[in-house]
């Protein structure tokens, strides 16, 4: 699984169809959508006009909130293919962890990877008592854990948790969708770099060993943000970025409050 993709949130129709087909010409090879983006269709045009086979294509997609439930978690994921114009989803996650659905949500995506229909199962959003939790009925464990996860919210106990379950950490929103872009020392740490603001958050992800999915629709910001593969931040400087953390919820949407 390429560790820096593309998150297609907020893209619509034509804007989607060439933001995909240009990330894929520009190197991106993890493309992230779900279905509640409303986008699988536009997205999967992309995908199918790109000169990449699917085959060098990572893609990522999301049981929608309402879908959650086994049957209904099953019906969704053949919708989400069919729309993609694919007969297989490199990676299928729980969207968000719904009360009352999480286990048979998440047992619907086990017979989804017995069956062959996705390659990996994972989940989003959840914080450390939700992976307790899944620990009591689920027969794998989640490949990946989709999160808000920035310098500005630098969760190192659900990090640190992840890892010790072997599940690998993707952070969603990594540019805090430009909130904190004129923060003076994120500012001053990119200059010392040579890189933007932008640039700097991605690699602070990738520097930590997780994946990560900006999202961009203009040709010159999907090109910016795959321009980071030249550098790497310091032990150190990785530590001061760190410490920069303020629990600073840029969706302001706590999944640990959906207990
Ligand atoms: N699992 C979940 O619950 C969940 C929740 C939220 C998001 N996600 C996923 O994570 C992905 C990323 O998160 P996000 O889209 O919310 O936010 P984001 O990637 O942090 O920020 C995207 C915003 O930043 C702008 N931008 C991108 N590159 C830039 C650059 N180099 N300089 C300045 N501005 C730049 C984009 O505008 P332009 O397009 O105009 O460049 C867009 O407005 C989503 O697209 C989605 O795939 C998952």
């Amino acid at each position: 699984m390429p560790l820096l993709g593309l998150g297609c949130w907020d893209m619509n129709g034509d804007e989607a169809r060439k933001a995909v087909e240009f990330a894929l010409e520009t190197g991106y090879r993890l493309i992230d959508t779900a279905s509640m983006y409303g986008n699988e269709e536009e997205v999967g045009e992309g995908i199918s006009l790109s000169a990449i086979p699917r085959s060098g294509i990572f893609v990522t997609t999301k049981v929608n909130n309402s879908d959650q439930g086994y049957d209904t978690t099953l019906r969704a994921c053949e919708v989400s293919m069919r729309k993609l114009k694919t007969d297989y989803i490199d990676l299928y996650l729980v969207h968000w962890p719904i009360r009352g659905q999480r286990r048979d949500t998440w047992l619907a995506l086990e017979r989804l990877l017995s069956e062959g229909a996705v390659r990996a199962i994972g989940v989003c959003n959840y914080t450390g008592p939700f992976l307790e939790e899944l620990d009591g009925y689920a027969s794998v464990v989640p490949a990946v854990n989709q999160v808000e996860f920035t310098p500005y919210l630098f969760l190192k106990n659900l990090l640190d948790d992840c890892r010790r379950r072997g599940i690998l950490l993707q952070s969603w929103a990594p540019l805090l969708r430009g909130q904190r872009f004129s923060d003076p020392k994120l500012i001053a740490m990119a200059g010392k770099y040579g890189k933007t603001p932008a640039q700097l958050l991605i690699r602070w992800g990738l520097d930590h060993g997780i994946s990560t999915i900006p999202k961009s629709s203009s040709p010159a910001r999907l090109r910016e943000n795959f321009d980071v593969m030249d550098f790497r931040i310091s032990a150190e400087d990785l530590a001061a970025m760190d410490g920069w953390n303020e629990d600073f919820r840029m969706s302001g949407l706590d999944p640990g409050s959906y207990w």
